[in-house]
């Protein structure tokens, strides 16, 4: 403890998680990871966001939060190792605590899981295990699924496999096309995602095979319906 309040407010200010962000598009799920720690409903600073793609709008939203961004291709690099080196060496350099995908349009390898272990996150727009990979609202709309939903989930070299973090359902309608369940599906993400990375910085879990066990804290139910238990 210190008296100084410049000193303590720049401890306070170090002992914030930093996470780092990979996107390679949109980035409405950096924007709600950055909402969420603006409101105080997260407790982390975004230390780096890094896009694959320098045209990816994600980047300006990053930018006009007064985040550092990065633009590293992914191209030019001899095999997929060799890139995630490079993506290690930058997260690393910036002391991430956990790295959170957003729209990354990359598969990482197991160099990249093990820099950062049980500590990458994903979001995927399905109930994991059931429709992983791309385009996942369109393939639960054509397999016919009355339920889909919203998947957050520990990263491993195994697409969309790792364990899972938090889930949350989302009936599909009728009346659905891709476009309109994806719509609803994300508002979910954009609730779950940052609940997720603050669970995870909270501690108090660890992993029980394939699952996720949080000791102290119930989620069962989603924290916003709470009220429902
Ligand atoms: C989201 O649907 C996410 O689930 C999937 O990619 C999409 C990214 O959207 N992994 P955005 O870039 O966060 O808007």
């Amino acid at each position: 403890m210190t008296s100084d309040p410049a000193v303590a407010k720049s401890v306070e200010k170090s002992s914030v998680p930093l996470i780092g962000v990979l996107i390679s598009g949109r980035g409405s799920n950096l924007g709600a990871i950055l909402v969420a720690i603006r409101e105080a409903r997260l407790r982390a600073r975004v230390a780096v966001v890094i896009s694959n793609r320098a045209e990816a709008p994600g980047l300006a939203l990053a930018r006009a939060a007064g985040v550092e961004t990065l633009v590293l291709s992914h191209r030019g690099y001899a095999d997929r190792a060799a890139y995630d080196d490079v993506l290690i060496e930058a997260l690393g350099a910036r002391r991430v605590q956990l790295v959170c995908l957003a729209g990354f349009m990359r598969r990482l390898g197991p160099a990249f899981c093990e820099a950062f272990p049980n500590a990458v996150l994903n979001v995927h727009p399905s109930l994991l295990p059931a429709f992983p990979g791309l385009d996942a609202q369109r393939q639960a709309l054509e397999h016919g699924a009355r339920i889909s939903g919203a998947t957050v989930h520990l990263v491993t070299p195994e697409l969309d496999a790792g364990p899972i973090v938090l889930q949350e359902a989302v009936p599909v309608l009728d009346s659905d096309t891709p476009e309109s369940l994806a719509d609803r599906i994300l508002a979910v993400e954009h609730r779950l995602y940052p609940e997720a990375i603050g669970r995870l910085l909270a501690g108090g879990w660890h992993i029980e095979g394939r699952r996720v066990v949080f000791e102290a804290q119930d989620v069962s139910l989603p924290a916003g319906r709470a009220s429902d238990r």
